[in-house]
């Protein structure tokens, strides 16, 4: 469905992507629109370098684009369908396809940013691995602004900013959406927080008290306010700061407890959550995370896995692909394997080792899924793996496989998972030859039976128990 966003620097019609005319879904929502409202009342022009986290569907990058003349912002986004979308955008809007630089998070990042929009990740480890990747790049004066949906938005999210990048409030919630706004501080570049050019003007308000928020040698001097290169208009800084949520961030309590956030076993370096002494320390990025599978994992048994952060299940192997695992098909004869919505390979990795003599081509929608995946064979010493970033099946020739493997994704937006694996069902009729098969695992309760008999016209149980259920279909011709 395309819509129309009304921003400051004006009217931008915007879709999903891949566009689909029964979808009622839009492309931005509550949260973007907060972000992008605050820029504009807030005067501060995308006009230095402006980096964008995890934009769902391209209406922060297309709009900033659209914006004042400056760089191409830098969008930042683990997703193929949000780069996809953002691109078209882009384009029905009449602006250039470079008017953004597009990264995934395995890219070279900026080394500078002088504002930093983050649209807060559904995976707290995504938003754990982006800011410790971006950091780098931030000096004293980089605006640092997050939007979130109000359930999105925990005080873990907050921790994991004030812990990475400093000192962080929340703005008051408007239309169920709330921004976070941080002052870097943690372990920046001594030579970079220095740099004179764009500033943070110090305007009132808690975020931009220099005696909470900024350590003695930051630059919060007013003079430099005024310096005509920064990318913040100067009047802002008589700006009334935006309102603030009145309650504290990082009171002692339950916003600190460890076990809220993520398991510190198994993300956090020991220890690192625990002491809060040690918790404003920014640490290390924990990511990639790899761990041996146990004994009850098919022919995976004692096989390594490495994840990504954001990569589905990335601590352990989830259940229904130990289901799977456990009724692996077998096809002595197969030349090419499709490990279809792959997280970190280890379905296809199981192919690899029960099919030594096949192909075995993973693909993902996550751009950290298909690193993982590749991580994940390289780390078996298999090297008849091919990865592929793409929305379902990809480009993958007509008639050119035997076998499709998958776990659906299924816990997004409901009605998003769904076209999503009925589009990666109907791509694996087409990439099948006749005879091969598609295996999905599911949860019983998902019906997933139904989509499969109308894409294929038949559908079998291979394996059943309480809760899952392995379904097989075949191409006929
Ligand atoms: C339930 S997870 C299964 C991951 C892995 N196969 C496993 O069993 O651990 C579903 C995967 O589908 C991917 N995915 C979601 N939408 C997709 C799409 N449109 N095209 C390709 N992959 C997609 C997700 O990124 C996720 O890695």
């Amino acid at each position: 469905m395309l819509e129309r966003l009304t921003t400051a620097w004006g009217a931008l019609d915007l879709g999903r992507y891949p566009e689909d005319e029964r979808d009622n879904l839009r492309a931005w929502d509550a949260a973007d629109e907060y972000l992008l409202r605050h820029l504009a009342e807030r005067d501060i022009s995308p006009r230095g370098e402006v980096v964008v986290l995890g934009d769902r569907w391209g209406a922060l990058a297309t709009a900033l684009a659209a914006g004042p003349e400056g760089p191409p912002p830098v969008s930042v986004t683990d997703s193929f369908l949000a780069h996809r979308a953002a691109q078209a955008n882009l384009a029905r809007n009449g602006l250039a396809p470079d008017a953004v630089s597009f990264r995934t998070p395995g890219d070279r990042l900026p080394d500078k940013a002088d504002i930093l929009l983050v649209r807060v990740p559904k995976s707290l480890a995504a938003l754990e691995h982006g800011l410790h990747a971006l950091r780098p790049a931030l000096h004293a004066g980089t605006v640092v602004v997050g939007t979130g949906m109000v359930k999105e938005i925990h005080t873990s999210t907050l921790r994991l900013f004030e812990q990475i990048i400093g000192p962080t409030r929340t703005s008051l919630a408007e239309r169920k959406a709330r921004l976070i706004l941080t002052t870097p501080t943690r372990s920046l570049d001594p030579a970079r927080s220095l740099d004179p050019a764009p500033s943070l003007a110090p305007g009132p308000g808690p975020s931009l008290d220099p005696a909470r928020s900024l350590d003695p040698a930051s630059p919060l001097d007013p003079a430099r306010s005024l310096d005509p290169a920064s990318p913040l208009d100067p009047a802002r800084s008589l700006d009334p700061a935006p309102p603030l949520d009145p309650v504290p961030l990082l009171d002692p309590g339950p916003s600190l407890d460890p076990g809220r956030f993520l398991d510190p076993g198994r993300f956090l370096d020991p220890g690192r959550s625990l002491d809060p002494g040690r918790s404003l320390d920014p640490g290390s990025d924990p990511w990639p995370l790899t761990y041996t599978l146990d004994d009850d994992a098919g022919p995976v048994s004692g096989r390594v896995v490495v994840n990504h952060a954001g990569v589905f299940c990335a601590d352990r192997l989830d259940v229904g692909t130990r289901f799977l695992l456990r009724h692996m098909p077998v096809m002595p004869e197969a030349r090419r394997i499709v490990d279809l919505g792959c997280g970190n390979g280890v379905l296809g990795l199981a192919a690899a080792l029960t099919h030594p003599a096949a192909e075995i081509v993973c693909t993902d929608e996550s751009y950290a899924a298909v690193a993982s995946a590749r991580a994940t064979f390289a780390a078996n010493g298999v090297t008849t793996g091919v990865f592929q970033a793409a929305d379902g099946i990809g480009d993958i020739a007509p008639g050119s496989c035997d076998l499709v493997l998958t776990n659906p994704p299924f816990h997004s937006h409901q009605a998003t998972t769904e076209a999503a694996a009925r589009r990666m069902f109907a791509g694996a009729r087409r990439a099948l030859a006749p005879g091969g098969e598609l295996w999905v695992v599911a949860n019983r309760h998902l019906g997933h039976h139904a989509a499969l008999r109308r894409i294929f016209g038949n559908c079998s149980v291979a394996a059943s128990d309480r809760k899952f259920t392995v379904l097989r279909a075949v191409r006929r011709r």
